[in-house]
């Protein structure tokens, strides 16, 4: 099993003046995976302090396999959401990070926008999407497939090959 949480990081959402698409989206692509199980949802507004208190929440209490986070990656002055991943996470994994933007930017030359991180805490693995329903469709695509060995690898340590 694999507990999912879907943080939508996003002013305009949190206040309620816009549908959470992109959320939908990532809720509708995880579900794709056999073992997925949604476990914790919200939409917040692109506050630092409060990023951060919801991964440590979700990571350290609901103990959740994996969070997608998705919004404020960008170069907007408000766009914290990578700041705040980055002071939670133990350990950096960049390689997430990397694949994503290579396969966006074979997408859209906007690709190269979105400064997103991944990285683990605990048993949690945590990866920041763009905020775009489009662009949240074309970076989990290009992970999807690998997130339940990753996740694996985290609860379960190596194994034999
Ligand atoms: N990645 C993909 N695959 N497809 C996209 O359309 N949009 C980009 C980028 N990443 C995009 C993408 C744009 S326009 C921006 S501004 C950044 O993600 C950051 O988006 P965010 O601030 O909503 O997180």
């Amino acid at each position: 099993m694999i507990s999912i949480g879907v943080l939508t990081i996003s002013d305009s959402g949190a206040k309620g003046a816009r549908e959470d698409t992109s959320g939908e989206r990532i809720r509708a692509m995880v579900t794709q995976l056999s073992e997925a199980v949604l476990s914790a949802g919200a939409i917040i507004p692109d506050e630092r302090e409060q990023i951060e208190a919801t991964l440590r929440e979700w990571s350290d209490e609901k103990q959740v396999n994996l969070i997608l986070t998705t919004g404020g990656t960008g170069l907007a002055p408000r766009d914290v959401t990578p700041e705040a991943t980055k002071a939670v996470i133990e350990r950096e994994a960049p390689g997430i990070a990397e694949a994503m933007r290579a396969f966006s930017l074979q997408q859209t030359p906007f690709g190269m926008l979105s400064r997103g991180v991944a990285g683990t805490r605990g048993h949690t693995l945590i990866i920041n999407l763009p905020g775009s329903p489009k662009a949240v469709q074309e970076c989990l695509e290009c992970i999807l497939p690998v997130l339940p060995h990753a996740v694996n690898l985290l609860t379960e340590g190596p194994r034999e090959h």
